[in-house]
Parts: structure tokens; C-alpha cells; sequence
């Protein structure tokens, strides 16, 4: 298969990232990190999540942020949500697009969600069908596709069988995430050719964390299976609070370069992305984690 002619990039710095910060990020700058994003032209940016405030903290205030950022025509801002308490604060709070997570395995599933996959999917079951009665879509998430924090290795089968039930309850796009970046190429061919078994490839996207220097490479095999959804977080913000030792996402600017050099429309203007990156590198007080980022600001100062 040829690569895809177009990429969606689906920005989840301000919530995959930052949920991770251990300093607090005012609404202000998460705010303004939004509109910087869509200033660079991305339509997909996830803004927060309403998740149990004492399991993640650092999302209390999506409601704010969905309150103060100016929604743009053509851009979508989901909001995790883990149950129907979630959505309904989702929906006082405007939310047009939320997305629900699920694992492959049981270990990751209970530290996350406190339940067991069968019991998520479940409560995603009520969540997608209530979401989409209101006329909201539904992305979903798989985490630990390609190996737990937990468990080790998992199966393809395993993945394929949660990302199947998410897309048959509803879900518009299921997200394959390798939560703790242990993947590399050859493994995310095999995981994405049992999912695309269940699901058309047009319908996945791939979350890839950098943990072990692979994301980009397991983007690349995604694209050459004709995956053209990639979620990714500007400067490679992240981790994940119940994946310990796991980074960043892939970085968005890092995910643009590549597309840019192999003539894959993306609609991203690379350098005002680089500009959002260095706005919330100043403000966390760290260099970026993209690499792209970093060579291409050393070439602009004189
Ligand atoms: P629980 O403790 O079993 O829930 O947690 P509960 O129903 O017993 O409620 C406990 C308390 O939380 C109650 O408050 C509820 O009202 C409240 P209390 O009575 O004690 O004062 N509560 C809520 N508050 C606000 N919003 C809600 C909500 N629900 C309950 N929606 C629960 C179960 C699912 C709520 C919890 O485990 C949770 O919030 N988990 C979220 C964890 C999370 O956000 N993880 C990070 C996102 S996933 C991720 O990063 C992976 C991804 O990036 C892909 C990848 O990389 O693989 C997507
Ligand atoms: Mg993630």
C-alpha cells in the first residue's frame, strides 16, 4: 500500500501532556497553548479531561479551559471522559467530541480506570450511546497495545479485541497507544494488520509514547499500512500518572517534519507549531523533547 496523500495530526499535548506535569499549569497557559495549536492548523486538539479530580488533578479545570478557549470553525477539542459523570460535566461544559479509554490488559485497565475491561467497556458502552444521543462523536482509546507496565508483552489479539468493541459501540476512530513506548516497527505491522482484521484502516490512528526512541518509526509503519490519524504532543509533552517510567508522546513537530519531508499534506504550519512548543517549554522551564524543534530554532538565531 502507498502511503496516505493527507494526515490527520491529532494534538494531545494539553491533555496527554499536561496531565502528567507535577507543577501546576494555570488555565491561562493552557489556554493560550490551545490557541497557539490551532494558530499552527490543527484541527484535532484534545483540551482537557473530566476525570476524577483526585485521580488527575492537573485536569480539574478543563471546564474552564473549554470555557475560555475561542472554538474555531473546522476544530475539534475532545475531553476524555472514563464514565456518564464525565460526560455530563463534558456536555455543561460545551464539549462537542469526547473520547473514552480502554485497555488491553486487565492489570492497566484497574490501575486506570479502577475496573476491569469487560466493566469499562460497559460504562463506554452508556457513555458513547448517551454522547452520541447528543449529537457529540466518540473517540476511543486503546492503551498497552504493544506492551504493559504490568503484564509485558501483549497480544495482538488482545489489543484487536478491545479496539474492535470500541469501534462496534460506536466510537468514530479508535487510537492504538503504545503507553509506554516498547514497540518498534515490525510488532505495530503485526498489531495494526489484526486490528485492520476488525476495523477499517481508515477508522485507526496511532498514539505512539517515545519512551524508547521508536515512536517515530512505529508512526512510519503505521503510515505504510495506510494509517492516516497520528496522535502527538507538541515539544513531546507526556507520560502517563498510572504507566511509570513512561515519556512523552511522539512530538508533533517531530510527526510534521517527517510528513512534510515525505510530501504528506498535514495542514500544520511547522514553524508557529514550533512557536506553541517553545511557549510551553518557557513556562515549564525545560528545553523541548523534539528534536526538530530544537535544530530548526538553532538555525533561526543568527
Ligand atoms: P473510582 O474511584 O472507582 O470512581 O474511579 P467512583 O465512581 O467510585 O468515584 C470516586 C470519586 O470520584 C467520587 O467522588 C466521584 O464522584 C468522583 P467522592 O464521592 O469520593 O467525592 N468521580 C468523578 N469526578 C469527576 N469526574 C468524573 C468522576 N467520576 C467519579 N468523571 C474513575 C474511577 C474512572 C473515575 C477514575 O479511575 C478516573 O478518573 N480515572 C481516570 C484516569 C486518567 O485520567 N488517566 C489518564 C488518561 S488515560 C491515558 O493517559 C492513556 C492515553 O493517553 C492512551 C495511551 O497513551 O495509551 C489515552
Ligand atoms: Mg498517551
Amino acid at each position: 500500500m502507498s502511503l496516505p496523500a493527507r494526515v490527520k495530526v491529532v494534538e494531545v499535548g494539553p491533555r496527554d501532556g499536561l496531565q502528567n506535569e507535577p507543577q501546576p499549569v494555570p488555565v491561562s497557559v493552557k489556554i493560550e497553548l490551545i490557541e497557539r495549536l490551532a494558530d499552527a492548523g490543527l484541527t484535532v486538539i484534545e483540551a482537557g479531561s473530566f476525570v476524577s479530580p483526585k485521580w488527575v488533578p492537573q485536569m480539574a479545570d478543563t471546564a474552564q479551559v473549554l470555557a475560555g478557549i475561542r472554538r474555531r470553525p473546522g476544530v475539534s477539542y475532545p475531553v476524555l471522559v472514563p464514565n456518564l459523570k464525565g460526560l455530563e460535566a463534558a456536555l455543561t461544559a460545551g464539549a462537542q467530541e469526547v473520547a473514552v479509554f480502554a485497555a488491553a490488559t486487565e492489570s492497566f485497565s484497574r490501575k486506570n480506570t479502577n475496573c476491569t475491561i469487560e466493566e469499562g467497556l460497559a460504562r463506554f458502552r452508556e457513555v458513547t450511546a448517551a454522547a452520541r444521543a447528543s449529537g457529540l462523536r466518540v473517540r476511543g482509546y486503546v492503551s498497552c497495545v504493544l506492551g504493559c507496565p504490568y503484564e509485558g508483552e501483549v497480544a495482538p489479539s488482545a489489543a484487536a479485541r478491545v479496539a474492535a468493541a470500541l469501534y462496534r459501540m460506536g466510537c468514530y476512530e479508535v487510537s492504538l497507544g503504545d503507553t509506554i513506548g516498547v514497540g518498534t516497527p515490525g510488532k505495530m505491522k503485526a498489531l495494526i494488520e489484526t486490528v485492520a482484521r476488525e476495523i477499517p484502516v481508515e477508522h485507526l490512528a496511532v498514539h505512539c509514547h517515545d519512551t524508547y526512541g521508536q515512536a517515530l518509526a512505529n508512526c512510519y509503519a503505521a503510515l505504510e499500512l495506510g494509517v492516516a490519524a497520528i496522535d502527538a504532543a507538541v515539544a513531546g509533552l507526556g507520560g502517563c500518572p498510572y504507566a511509570k517510567g513512561a515519556t512523552g508522546n511522539v512530538a508533533t513537530e517531530d510527526v510534521v517534519y517527517l510528513l512534510k519531508g515525505l510530501g504528506i499534506e498535514t495542514g500544520v504550519d511547522l514553524d508557529r507549531l514550533i512557536d506553541a512548543g517553545e511557549f510551553i517549554c518557557r513556562f515549564l522551564g525545560r528545553p523541548s523533547n523534539s528534536k526538530a524543534a530544537r535544530a530548526l530554532l538553532a538555525k533561526r538565531t543568527p
